[in-house]
């Protein structure tokens, strides 16, 4: 399996899988060629025979000097569970590390527990919250039109 940074021809690539992957209906402005163009650095694909079977995106941020930041990651439904998504991580952190980052943040819905296990798995901890949902701290209403969120970190 090979490890690459994507090129604004991916987009469409990607839009063409994400709702599969993602199991429902999924778009986001950041499958968008502006993203990947000025980006790519921090969004990586996962190809194995010149196929994508994974890729994640992610940015530096510029507000917080040490940090970066996933947004979101996605495996082939086929591929999950054979290390697709750690390679992607781990080369997210190699990239993000050589870029002067200690930090890695991203979230994910509390119902999502497959992601909580996996980000759990990947050495990511859970910031504390006022509240809890199933014994997992919640940040709720993170953005103030309803969802909750678990909040990961890591330090690399
Ligand atoms: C979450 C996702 C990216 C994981 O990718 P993957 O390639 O299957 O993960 P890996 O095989 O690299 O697993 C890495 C570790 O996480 C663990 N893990 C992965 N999926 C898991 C699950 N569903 N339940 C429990 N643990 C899981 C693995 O056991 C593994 O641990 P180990 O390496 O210590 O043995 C993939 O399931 C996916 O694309 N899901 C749909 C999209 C999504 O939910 N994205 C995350 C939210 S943004």
């Amino acid at each position: 399996m090979r490890i690459r940074s994507m090129f604004d021809t991916d987009c469409e690539r990607i839009l063409n899988v994400a709702s599969d992957w993602w199991g429902s209906s999924y778009s986001s402005d950041l499958f968008s060629k502006w993203y990947i163009h000025h980006f790519g650095d921090t969004c990586l694909a996962a190809e194995e025979d010149g196929e994508m079977v994974g890729f994640i995106m992610g940015f530096l941020s510029q507000s917080q000097p040490d940090e970066a930041y996933i947004r979101i990651v996605m495996v082939h439904p086929d591929w999950r569970g054979r290390g697709v998504g750690r390679a992607l991580y781990k080369g997210f952190f190699e990239v993000a590390e050589s870029l002067g980052r200690k930090i890695v943040r991203c979230v994910t819905a509390p119902t999502k527990k497959e992601s909580i296990a996996f980000h759990t798995r990947l050495g990511f901890s859970i910031e504390q919250q006022e509240q809890e949902l199933d014994g997992v701290p919640v940040y709720m209403n993170y953005d103030g039109r309803g969802g909750n969120r678990v909040v990961f970190k890591k330090l690399l």
